[in-house]
Parts: C-alpha cells; structure tokens; sequence
C-alpha cells in the first residue's frame, strides 16, 4: 500500500477508535451523592476498554475497568484527609495486557491452585494448563482467565453507584465444563464499603472459586511489613512445596500464621518460610463453612492512618504478601514493585477443593446460581 494511502488508513482507523471511545463517557447521579463515570481507557482487540470510576459523597472512588473487570484505582483519604490511591497496578491500559500478577483482576473459572490442573466430576477427568511458577498446577483459572477477557457492562438495577460486569464463559474454556454464565457487580455506598458480588450459573456440572485479587498498600507506597493486621481465622490449610494444600486444616496456635490478635504482618515473616519468603496461604475462617456473613480481616496502617475491612460469605481467605514481586514491574508514578509492596485479602473457597473432599465443595450444578460476596471497608483513625 502506498505510504499516503497507509497513513489516511491509519488516521481513518484512529478517528473511528475516538469516536466509540466517546461514545463510552458519561457521569451519571444516585440519590446519595455518589456518582459513576465512565471513561475510556484504552483499546482491547480494536474494542474499547472502558474504565468506570464509582464516587462517594465522601470523596472515596473506586475505578474498575471491563478488561479482567479489574479494580485499576481506589482513592481513600488518609488520616489527614488527603486523598491517595491505596493500590497497585498501573496508570495506563497496555501494561495490563503484559500479564502482571494479577493486579486488581477478578479471577476465575477457578483463583487459586488445581493440583497438577486435574479434577474429575462425574467420573470424567478434565486436564488445565499447567500455567504456575510454584510448580506443575493450574493457577487462577488457567493461561487466560477471566482477568484476561473483556467483559460486558451491563444495565445495573442500583440506589448507590455501581457498575455490572458479566461473560459467557464457553463450555471447554481453558478446559473448564459447562457453559458459565458469570457477573460481578461492584458497589459503594456512602460508608465507605466497596461490595462486590458474584453470580454465576452453568449448563453442565462444573466447579467455581471467584475472586478479586487486589494488592493493598494502605500508605501508597513503601512496604506493607509494619501494617497491623487481625485475621478471623483459628485454622490455616497449610501447603506443599508448590502451594497446593496437604489437606489438613492446622490449628494457628504457636505459629506464624496466628493473627486472631492484631499483629504486624512483617513480625513472624521470616519464619513462613517458602520460596520467595512470605506470606500466600488460605486462612479457614471462624464464620464456618456456609454463607453466613463475617468479619474475616482487618489492616491499620499508622504511617497513613488508614484501615481497611474485609468481610465476607465465603470459608476462606488467601493471604498473600506479594512475595513474587521482584522489582520487574514498573506501576503507577514510575513506582517499582517489590517483595512486600502490597497485601491481598482473596476471599475464596480452599485452593485445590475439587480434589479434597474433606474442603468445602466448589461444584456447581446445573440449575443452581452460585453467589459469593465481599465487602471491603475503608476508614481512618
Ligand atoms: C496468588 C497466588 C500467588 C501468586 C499470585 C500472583 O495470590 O497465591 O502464589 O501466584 O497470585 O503472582
């Protein structure tokens, strides 16, 4: 093609991108205050991602993009007042598309591990990739999970802001049975909670662990080793070498992963043990194992004065402490991410559940709508 004819092509092809982005920005208004935006932010597959920042009447905004329906920004004010962003990621959309570990993502079909990426459900063995760095398992849903795909916004039926967010996960996605129809809604209201719940139902029996996986740094920067941290949890499901759980569930008590008191996440660190040292296991939450609600965590942070609150319906909660973050990855400012930037708090089901019998069940029949819900509380003190 010659050059001219390339560039009006080029330009052309630019100026139809503008325009649908366009067509994705708008504000619009709830009875409390609060108010959803939506932008564009970037361009996914010649579609545009479209990131939809929810605001309260208190100046706290949470931005979540449909790319992985993926938490981008969530700006609280300090203890001062002052607003800051309190987790990691990156300020544009490409990096995002690099595979990062996971920054913000709703995880799915399955977070966390499958052993060897194997399970079977009415007698019919399904083979995962095998896409984790801790060893021959399946990771968080497989090579493209849910964090990988764009997903639909949808009409939100709401009093507070909100966004909806839903896809059609084909039957045999990264080897997974069952055409899944999945959503997650995101939600604040005007204390300061961020809820976030999941829906989803299938044609064929199949099995779902959902989460979100944002890395909290409740200073905005430096490590999160002095944060104080209370975890509602007597027991943990301790692991193998390659973080797939033995299967027991172990007492807390007299070890490092005793939390039920307000501890400082760096204190016991050290004797965790794993390779990278750290935090990344599944915390078996006092609430039991059905879906009434409970408090499962709690952080302070006194550089900044900020807490946070993690409450849910689900049995558990992986920890992690961002272990595998090795100064590779530039994010938001320039910043460079390390070991201990930033925590999670994954409220799941246990890792590797389709083969433990003695874990919670992770199966999902046909007919029935699975629901999971988390509410994350932001505050000062
Ligand atoms: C999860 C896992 C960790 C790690 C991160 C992503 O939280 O449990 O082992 O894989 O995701 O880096």
């Amino acid at each position: 093609m010659p050059r001219f004819r390339f560039i009006r092509a080029m330009l052309v092809l630019a100026a139809f991108a503008t325009l649908r982005m366009a067509a994705h920005a708008g504000t619009q208004n709830f009875s409390d205050g609060g108010t959803v935006t939506d932008a564009p932010f970037g361009i996914y597959e010649h579609t545009p991602v479209v990131l939809h920042t929810l605001t309260n009447k208190n100046g706290v905004s949470v931005s979540i993009m449909d790319y992985g329906a993926t938490i981008v920004r969530i700006v609280t004010p300090d203890g001062n007042g002052k607003p800051g962003d309190i987790v990691l990621g990156f300020d544009h959309f490409a990096p995002y598309m690099a595979k990062p570990p996971y920054f913000g993502a709703t995880i799915g079909r399955y977070a966390n591990r499958i052993a060897k990426g194997k399970f079977t459900l009415n007698k019919t063995a399904y083979q995962l990739p095998i896409n984790d760095v801790s060893g021959p398992n399946s990771l968080h849903g497989g090579t493209t999970g849910f964090d990988k795909r764009l997903w639909k916004t949808e009409p939100v039926d709401s009093d507070v802001p909100a966004v909806r967010l839903t896809r059609l996960s084909p039957d045999g996605e990264e080897g997974y049975p069952g055409n899944l129809f999945v959503s997650v809604t995101f939600s604040l209201n005007d204390k300061n909670e961020l809820r976030i719940d999941y829906t989803a139902t299938t044609d064929k029996t199949t099995v779902i662990n959902l989460t979100n996986h944002t890395y909290f740094n409740l200073s905005g920067g430096g490590t999160i080793l002095d944060d104080l941290l209370t975890l509602h949890a007597d027991a943990y499901t301790p692991v193998d070498s390659t973080l797939i759980p033995t299967g027991e569930i172990k007492d807390v008590s007299g070890t490092p992963f005793d939390f039920r008191t307000q501890t400082p996440i760096g204190m016991h660190l050290k004797e965790v043990g794993g390779k990278p040292v750290g935090y990344d296991h599944n915390f078996v939450l006092n609430k039991g194992w059905f879906s009434q609600w409970a408090v499962a965590a709690e952080v302070k942070d006194a550089k900044s004065g900020r807490t946070l609150t993690c409450a849910t319906d689900q049995p558990g909660l992986q920890f992690y402490t961002g272990n595998f973050l090795d100064g590779t990855i530039r994010g938001k400012n320039g910043q460079t991410y390390w070991q201990y930037d930033g925590f999670t708090l994954e409220t799941q089901h246990y890792p590797d559940s389709p083969n433990h019998d003695g874990f919670p069940s992770t199966v999902l029949q046909p007919g029935e709508t699975f629901t999971s819900s988390t509410v994350y509380t932001f505050g000062t003190e």
